[in-house]
């Protein structure tokens, strides 16, 4: 068994064939796992899982948790503590968001370059966790070396890829039309129901981020359609080749 990776993966919307390719897998059910809540939501199953992707020691999650299922910050943000712990340097993490900016397709892959943080809370409220400061720097929220390798990794595999800043809402609606056009006066280009969390904890605790979203539907004026979650996963599972590619590789040069 794998023992101490230095490398995690949040298998999100888009990701979550990836798991497949991991070889000489310990899978652990979250269930099995003190303190870890459990998923509920369809197409995310619940395990830890320690392998290889390709030649490198890989910590996975597959499956993760959304503040919507009713989970408090602490709840969804626990597993990235428990990766801290676990000696985690680094976090790659995927979603399905909706493009907001007027220039993305259904379908593009967006790396996230930064976040806003719409969520009614901040996973870091409460007392303060030694592993970071009480007020922390978010200045560089997602790594830019890491962006640039996969700027660089997209080109050489003639893969097209937007850039852009992600907004996080609680969820569980998708948004008004009304909604979409504001988060987009606030400079968001995707909008989504989960990431932020995880990569605020993942900061606090010294680990660098990186993170794509795959764009599923579009929010923007005159190209709203009705949407609904088995047309996000279906738009997700159509990119999902193209978005493990990239991070296959990123993952091998971490
Ligand atoms: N809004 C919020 N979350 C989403 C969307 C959206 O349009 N698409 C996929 N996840």
């Amino acid at each position: 068994m794998t023992t101490s990776p230095a490398t995690a993966i949040i298998l999100g919307t888009g990701l979550g064939k990836l798991a497949d390719e991991i070889t000489d897998a310990t899978r652990i059910p979250y269930k099995e796992i003190p303190n870890f809540p459990v998923s509920t939501v369809e197409g995310h199953s619940g395990n830890l899982i320690f392998g290889k992707l390709g030649e490198k020691d890989i910590l996975a999650m597959e499956g993760r948790f959304h503040y919507y299922e009713g989970y408090d910050m602490k709840e969804v943000t626990f597993p990235v503590r428990v990766m801290y712990e676990l000696g985690i340097k680094t976090l790659f993490v995927s979603n399905a968001a909706g493009g907001t900016n007027p220039g993305f397709e259904i379908g593009d892959l967006m790396i996230i370059t930064d976040h806003i943080n719409a969520l009614p809370e901040n996973p870091l409220r409460g007392k303060n966790f030694p592993t970071g400061p009480r007020f922390p720097d978010m200045s560089e929220a997602y790594d830019k070396g890491l962006i640039r390798e996969a700027l660089g990794i997209a080109r050489e595999k003639g893969i097209k890829v937007q850039q852009g800043v992600y907004l996080a809402t609680q969820g569980p609606t998708f948004e008004t039309p009304a909604e979409y056009k504001m988060f987009r006066t606030w400079g968001a280009d995707a909008v989504g129901m989960s990431t932020v969390p995880e990569v605020i904890v993942a900061n606090h605790c010294g680990i660098k981020c990186f993170g794509v979203s795959v764009i599923t539907d579009l929010g923007v004026e005159g190209k709203i359609v009705e949407v609904s979650h088995e047309e996000v996963q279906k738009a997700a599972d159509a990119v999902q080749p193209l978005m493990a590619d990239i991070m296959r590789e990123m993952i091998n040069r971490a």
